[in-house]
């Protein structure tokens, strides 16, 4: 099946094909087939729905378009086209499209929009099924704040995965902890000085980034004279083989070595750190396939991977540390990388070296992506090009990095510690703050609590989204109170107010007829309401390709717009119903009118709906 086609039949017009093209041929005397491939959807919807490339219909001596207009006969599908350089564009005809996209949404429900656009996996395949993704995302260090890189690699990795599986991939959604390594050698250190067992049970996060804070700070002269050192091309090892540096070396040290007490301590943490972490991301909807982290990479794969790079002649021994040179190895720009540091300890880039491999014993996936900050982006290039100086092309050809500019001035406004639990609970009281503002007592305490999480998080994310990916931003409260634009409030609130419209309808239709009148829904703001409709499965085809939300979240904008035009309209009949006897629309519909109305407002709310769930917000209910 060619892509129109499948678009048509995505909109319900599958059927309708022979139609279109019928028409083109008898009214002027081309090819049904031919005429066919001359059709194609519209993306701007402002300039139609169809267009045909007259051209392309091959007509003996390319009569005027004009011409070519008079000789079409009429039909229910269009109204009449208007010519467009060699094009003709064709909108659909109302009653048409509300007939043919209201069931066809209905049918689909939430499935409407989303697509096995895949198939499965070859049969002979061992893992035969779905296609197989790993989403590798959010990945905060423990100890460590949750800055703004976490949170935009949160929102974005979630809505990655989330697109991901509604184009029928299984998705494996994996949390990369920071868990290992030098950091939390040094946070073992300051346990040791500054660790309170009844603190770490109560809020176990914050007493943990409290703790590592501390020890951050005696640990600063330290670093600072090593700094300078390494400055004035002085060796570093008399500073860093002695104080804090020298013990915190040793935990690393113990741990690699699989010290029980080291690792015990270690375990505990993590657990505690993973326990309020994963409450932190339920407010977010999110669930994790697995917490993997640093920690967990295998010192077996690791080891397999030093050896191959011994025997590649890649691996070189620079000052006490082993080093690849990218630069001498085909990539200008990446620099001399320690893989393994001068005391034996692993490095960074070791660690996420052989995470793949490990990854694609585990998952055997087909694609992984990592949604990382850009700030990471020559260590992704060094992972991918360490893979191939391995002789893994073949894995370093499945990996992705899909990154993203900086979120900045998150502590301009957030003054808690920057945990995740944290930045939702700040920004939910700014949501409040506002309500309470604007709303007065007339907002209970409980409508207060309940719409805490979700409207901070669509603030968050719509925020986020604003922009292309590759744009950093400037955290702004405002924007994520505002009401206007692209705003996740705005969309919250009248997602609300179609729940509600729809069940008022509900409660009026239920003994009715079962015809619906389609011709209820030729005004404009229908008219407009069912375009918006049919466009979404073009919009997360587009979206699913590009990993662009933000196309996504304009087209919700405008379709809760275009909501609020219907729904505006009928309130103020119903007011000028309360004000006086007048044309009273609202309240002399007949059964086929109101039940037509219900299905265009279930038809959007599912793609509203669908549209929020794929760009990560809960929904506020009401
Ligand atoms: N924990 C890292 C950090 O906070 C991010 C991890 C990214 N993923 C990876 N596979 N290296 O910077």
């Amino acid at each position: 099946m060619d892509k129109l086609q499948v678009q048509l039949q995505a909109l319900g017009l599958g059927p309708d094909l022979p139609e279109i093209a019928g028409l083109l041929a008898s009214g002027l005397g081309c090819d049904a087939g031919t005429a066919y491939e001359a059709i194609n959807l519209a993306t701007d919807l402002e300039l139609g729905d169809l267009f045909v490339i007259l051209p392309k219909l091959k007509l003996q001596g390319l009569p005027p378009a004009a011409e070519c207009i008079r000789n079409l006969p009429n039909s229910p599908l269009f109204s009449t086209p208007y010519v467009d350089g060699v094009q003709l564009r064709f909108f659909f005809g109302n009653r048409k499209l509300a007939s043919l996209l209201l069931p066809y949404i209905a049918e689909r429900n939430t499935s409407y929009g989303r697509k096995d656009v895949l198939g499965l996996r070859d049969s002979t395949d061992p893992g035969a099924g779905k296609k197989r993704i790993v989403v590798e995302f959010s990945s905060p260090n423990i100890p460590g704040k949750f800055n703004g890189n976490h949170l935009r690699s949160t929102l974005l990795g979630q809505f990655v995965a989330n697109i991901y599986e509604s184009m029928g991939w299984e998705v494996v959604r994996l949390n990369y902890l920071g868990d290992w390594g030098k950091p939390y050698a040094l946070f073992a250190v300051g346990w040791e000085r500054f660790g309170d067992e009844e603190k770490l049970q109560q809020d176990p996060l914050g007493h943990i980034l409290e703790v590592y804070t501390k020890i951050e700070d005696e640990f600063k002269p330290e670093m600072d004279a090593s700094r300078q050192a390494k400055k004035d091309g002085h060796s570093t090892e008399d500073i860093e083989s002695k104080g804090i540096f020298a013990e915190r070396d040793e935990i690393f040290r113990k741990m690699e070595a699989g010290d029980e007490k080291t690792l015990a301590l270690w375990q505990r943490l993590r657990d505690y750190a993973i326990g309020s972490l994963g409450t932190a991301y339920q407010r977010l909807g999110i669930e994790f396939t697995e917490y993997d982290g640093e920690s967990q990479v295998k010192s077996e794969t690791m080891d397999e991977i030093e050896a191959k790079l011994r025997d590649n002649g890649v691996y070189e021994e620079s000052d006490g540390s082993w080093v690849i040179n990218f630069d001498k190895h085909g990539v200008k720009g990446l620099g001399t990388q320690i893989i393994r540091g001068r005391t034996g300890s692993s490095t960074y880039l070791l660690r996420d070296i052989a995470a793949v491999l490990d990854r694609d014993k585990k998952y055997n996936f087909d694609e992984m992506i990592y949604v990382v900050s850009s700030r990471q982006n020559s260590h992704f290039l060094q992972v991918f090009k360490a893979l191939e100086l391995i002789g893994r092309a073949d894995l370093a050809g499945k990996l992705r990095h899909e990154s993203f500019g900086e979120i900045r001035g998150l502590t301009d406004h957030l003054h808690k510690p920057l945990l995740l639990g944290n930045i939702l609970d700040e920004c939910g009281d700014i949501m409040c703050g506002v309500a309470k503002k604007d709303l007065g007592d007339d907002i209970s305490e409980h409508a207060l609590a309940v719409m805490g999480d979700p409207t901070a998080i669509a603030g968050l994310v719509a925020q986020d989204m604003f922009g292309k990916r590759a744009q950093g931003y400037i955290f702004t409260p405002g924007r994520m109170t505002s009401l206007e634009g692209e705003s996740g409030l705005k969309l919250q609130q009248h997602h609300l107010l179609l729940s509600s419209a729809i069940s008022e309808l509900r409660a009026q239709v239920e003994v009715m007829a079962t015809e619906l009148n389609y011709a209820a829904l030729e005004d404009e703001g229908s008219t407009n309401l069912l375009r918006i409709l049919a466009q979404y499965p073009d919009v997360t085809a587009a979206t699913y390709k590009s990993l662009e939300p933000h196309a996504l979240l304009t087209y919700l904008s405008r379709l809760a717009d275009a909501i609020t035009d219907i729904l505006g309209e009928e309130s103020d009949d119903e007011y000028e119903d309360e004000a006086g006897p007048s044309d009273a629309q609202a309240t002399e519909d007949g059964p086929e009118v109101l039940k037509v109305k219900l299905a265009l407002y279930e038809s959007a709310k599912v793609v509203l709906e669908g549209g929020m769930g794929l760009l990560g917000f809960p929904v506020v209910i009401a």
